[in-house]
């Protein structure tokens, strides 16, 4: 949906398959989505740096830094969090679109907003990672303190405790870091993206 009339498309003589043949890996969005706390951005951190460690040009976008910037007009309501998670996906698209295998770490609660974001990406591009950790796990970890404020009210809206997180019907890939240890969680992910050949061209 488009505000403007009188906008034509101008195509790139360099594409992202170009890209891609240029860096030696497939370019895709790893999206990563979970309650606050699960570890998305601890988990993307980790694989980053393996996949960095590994050639693979990335690059990440995590919640809290693209609210200081891009998204620093938006709060939290489900207007504001599918706005938010709109422009994300264009970014991360456009990311992609360069030839990075990019990594996204937002809780993205609302599964209609992250398909909505599946939708303008390429066949294979999406890879939807669900970061699934049990509430009251994220809830004792509370590396923010962000529990401790919803709980007394200072947060409202806030995501499991008073808002919803919607599963994810049918993710790539499933990480539970409730059950299994980070080092293990990164491995997962760096497997699956070996096993469907994202690490080469
Ligand atoms: N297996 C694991 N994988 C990832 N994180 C783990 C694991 N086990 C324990 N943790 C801890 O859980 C916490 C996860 O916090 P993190 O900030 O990564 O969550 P988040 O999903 O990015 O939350 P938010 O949505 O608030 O940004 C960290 O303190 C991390 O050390
Ligand atoms: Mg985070």
């Amino acid at each position: 949906m488009t505000k403007s009339e009188n906008i034509v498309w101008h195509d790139s003589k360099v594409t992202q398959e170009h890209r891609m043949k240029l860096n030696g890996h497939k370019s895709a969005v790893l999206w990563f989505t979970g309650l606050s706390g699960a570890g998305k951005s601890t988990v993307s951190v980790e694989v980053e740096k393996e996949l960095y460690n590994l050639g693979v040009h990335t690059y990440r976008l995590d919640g809290d830094n693209v609210r200081h910037g891009l998204n620093n007009n938006l709060g939290f309501s489900a207007e504001d969090r599918a706005e938010n998670i709109r422009r994300v996906g264009e970014v991360a698209k456009l990311m992609s679109d360069a030839g990075l295998l990019t990594l996204t770490a937002f809780i993205s609660p609302y599964r209609e907003d992250r398909d909505k974001v599946r939708e303008i990406m390429n066949e294979g591009e999406f890879i939807e990672v669900f970061v699934k950790c049990d509430l009251d796990v994220c809830e004792s970890r509370d590396p923010k303190g962000l529990y401790k404020k919803a709980r007394a009210g200072e947060i409202k809206g806030f995501t499991g405790i008073d808002d919803p997180y919607e599963e994810p019907n049918n993710p790539e890939l499933v990480i539970e870091t409730d059950k299994n240890s980070l080092e293990e969680c990164v491995q997962q992910v760096v497997k699956h993206l070996k096993d469907k050949g994202y690490l080469e061209v």
